[in-house]
């Protein structure tokens, strides 16, 4: 008797006492490279309120590659049988064993059950910690880090740590190690700053422009010269005037300026002028009419081509974010909107999802857009191209696992996703690189320095669009080169994403065939991971109408990226025409069908001191499989 009271005193002991800290504590996520221009500045009072998220793991996730396979592999007896929204949620919710496993673990360490609320979707949990709470939570230790330029200030800790049986049901945790604060357009100031504008530094980016020098002739003879609509038309075989329909996404303070279209539809496409995208605003996004070189640059450029080349029909311009938050909007707003079973919100009115990773809707802040976060507002348009990218090692292997699953579940459902592969070659945004032993970056000129791959680019469920060349002098019917004037077309390895199934092949034989110069020190070179460029298209001399004249030309996989959106949207509209559904992710379909693109093996992707990589015969990490063919792609389409 006396020996067993004994025994149950001491269990309830440990199971008082010694509860939470005999649990095996794990490191969950750390960060290994800091942010350029951001440094750490003090701890965070104990008292102060974090609005916390945990981004539960999604069930069945492990098939979702092949889910996403079989209904994109032209051989396969499902192709194209794309799922319905619900079937994806279905699907993918956390199971309830996953809610309730965080849930016992929030209760273990005291914050009880009504502080604690779930999303629409059961992705999220978020709730309201004080900074003395997450710390112990997380056995981590929050600081507020500065801006070195701009001053800005970030909430986060260099690692953290879950109970190891939590480890499984859990993404990632926000506000901890992430800095995605800021979304960069892909191309860059021609008067680089000194200051070496980091990953989230307030931008004084400009585009890649460069003063045009040659009158524009405006004929086919003078392409090498001056890239318009009807080069490209004469590059890629296609009709003009064709139907199509498109999307693009702008995130403010990016907008286009209404007049330029008209001045550029008066030379090259007359039957638009006075014709705008259909805007469909996130979260307080709307055209803000006002000529800034800066601002302009990207979305006159974008949508001028666009247009053009889809023209009758309508391009969809998605403008995300109000002018006061442009720091914080992210892809993962964009997301919310066009998918609500992504958005970490409770409901659409809610608005306390982490000010330190995406933006906050409403805007708390003065001036900023009062209106709920968009969450599932807007139908996903079934080509969606974005020209801005981060570089891989900035965000975290987790949280980019997740935006890319997301982009997969998109793709399920039909919409195809490009993004440019970035302007700097091998190396990072601002022609970056990695020191892999100070973990930091450098300009590329010292020995120790590895290439910068590009994210979402590196996610194996977007296509990845590099960017080519005219060849100087060269006629409009001569092959194209890699781009490497002003601009060089991003490329590279992964380290985060594995190799996907669709181009093992294509992959493997270009390390066979033509390895390149350079090893482990620069890249990952295991052959298992993740390659880009997926396809690539012209990207150099785009003839754009800025601030009422034809001042400029632009340069970047900015162009590129968009142009070969507008291809596929024509494809789509196509099948469309005679009963099919749209193509979705193409990206099995183009490495199992190469003769769909035209391929470019001259031309290199310099960067970080080296002559980058070399675009040669089949797939290569600067062109990837080529440029568009649109007479063998619409054939190939309209018949499968
Ligand atoms: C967090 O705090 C805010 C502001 O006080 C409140 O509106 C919100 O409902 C809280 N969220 C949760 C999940 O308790
Ligand atoms: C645009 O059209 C105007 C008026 O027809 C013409 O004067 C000008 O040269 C054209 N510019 C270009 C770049 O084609
Ligand atoms: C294109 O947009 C215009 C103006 O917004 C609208 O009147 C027209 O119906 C749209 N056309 C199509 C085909 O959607
Ligand atoms: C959240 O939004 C509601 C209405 O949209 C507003 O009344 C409230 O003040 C907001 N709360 C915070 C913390 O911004
Ligand atoms: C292109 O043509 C111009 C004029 O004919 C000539 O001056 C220039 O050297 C040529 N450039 C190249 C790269 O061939
Ligand atoms: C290269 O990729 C492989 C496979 O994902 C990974 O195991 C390895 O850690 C990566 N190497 C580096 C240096 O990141
Ligand atoms: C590619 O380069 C090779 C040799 O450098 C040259 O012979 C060939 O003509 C070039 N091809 C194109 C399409 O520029």
């Amino acid at each position: 008797m006396y020996s067993s009271v004994l025994v149950i005193l001491i269990s309830l002991a440990i199971g008082t006492i010694a509860y939470p800290s005999t649990w095996d504590h794990v490191v969950h996520e750390r960060r290994q490279v800091m942010p350029e221009g951001w440094n750490r500045h003090s701890r965070l009072h104990p008292e102060r309120v974090l609005p916390m998220r945990i981004a539960l793991k999604q069930s069945n996730i492990d098939d979702l590659d092949s889910h996403l396979m079989r209904i994109s592999s032209p051989d396969s007896e499902d192709y194209g049988k794309h799922w319905s929204y619900e079937e994806i949620v279905d699907m993918f919710a956390p199971s309830p064993d996953t809610v309730q496993a965080v849930h016992d673990w929030l209760l273990s360490a005291g914050i009880i059950g009504d502080r604690v609320s779930k999303s629409r979707s059961l992705g999220w949990l978020h709730l309201n910690v004080s900074v003395g709470e997450a710390e112990a939570l997380l056995r981590t230790e929050y600081h507020l880090y500065e801006h070195e330029v701009t001053r800005q200030g970030h909430v986060a800790c260099e690692a953290y740590h879950v109970p190891r049986h939590i480890q499984s049901h859990i993404d990632f945790i926000t506000p901890t190690i992430h800095f995605d604060t800021k979304v960069l357009p892909s191309r860059t100031n021609e008067k680089r700053s000194g200051a070496g504008f980091g990953h989230s530094g307030r931008p004084p980016w400009l585009p890649k422009v460069s003063p045009i020098a040659k009158p524009i002739l405006n004929n086919l003879q003078d392409c090498h010269n001056n890239v318009t609509p009807d080069c490209l038309r004469a590059l890629y075989g296609i009709p003009s005037l064709p139907p199509g329909m498109r999307t693009n996404v702008k995130y403010t303070p990016q907008s286009y300026l209404g007049s330029d279209l008209d001045v550029f539809f008066s030379n090259y496409s007359k039957s638009q002028v006075q014709r705008r995208p259909t805007l469909l605003s996130v979260d307080g996004g709307d055209v803000n009419d006002i000529p800034n070189l800066g601002q302009n640059t990207e979305s006159n450029l974008d949508l001028q081509y666009a247009m053009a080349l889809v023209n009758p029909l309508n391009v969809t311009l998605f403008q995300v974010g109000d002018m006061i938050e442009t720091d914080y909007t992210s892809f993962n707003n964009f997301l919310d909107s066009i998918d609500a079973s992504y958005c970490s919100s409770n409901d659409a009115t809610d608005n306390v999802t982490s000010p330190t990773v995406d933006a906050i809707y409403p805007d708390p802040l003065p001036g900023g857009y009062t209106g709920p976060r968009n969450c599932g507002g807007h139908a996903a348009s079934k080509v969606i191209s974005t020209s801005y990218s981060y570089n891989e090692h900035d965000l975290s292997p987790a949280y980019e696992t997740r935006q890319c699953n997301e982009y997969a579940k998109l793709g399920l459902a039909g919409t195809t996703f490009l993004y440019c592969s970035s302007d700097y070659g091998v190396a990072g945004s601002q022609g970056r690189c990695l020191d892999p032993t100070t973990k930091s970056y450098n300009d590329g000129s010292s020995g120790s320095s590895m290439f910068v791959p590009s994210f979402p680019s590196t996610c194996p469920y977007v296509l990845s669009v590099g960017a080519t060349q005219i060849k100087p002098n060269a006629s409009v019917t001569e092959p194209e080169i890699a781009c490497s004037t002003k601009i060089a077309s991003g490329g590279g390895f992964s380290n985060v994403f594995q190799m996907p199934s669709y181009q093992s092949q294509a992959v493997k034989s270009w390390f066979r065939n033509y390895p390149p110069p350079y090893g482990a020190e620069r890249f990952n070179n295991s052959q298992l991971t993740r390659g880009y460029p997926d396809v690539s298209a012209n990207g150099a001399r785009y003839v754009v109408a800025l601030l009422g004249g034809y001042n400029y030309h632009l340069y970047g996989t900015s162009a590129s990226a968009p142009t070969f959106g507008s291809i596929l949207a024509l494809i789509n509209e196509a099948r469309m025409n005679i009963g099919k559904g749209p193509i979705g992710f193409i990206n099995p379909t183009l490495y199992a069908h190469p003769y769909l693109l035209n391929d470019i093996v001259n031309g290199t992707n310099p960067g970080c001191g080296t002559a980058g990589f070399e675009a040669s015969p089949g797939w290569d990490p600067v062109t990837g499989l080529g440029t568009p063919n649109y007479p063998r792609m619409l054939q190939f389409f309209l018949s499968h």
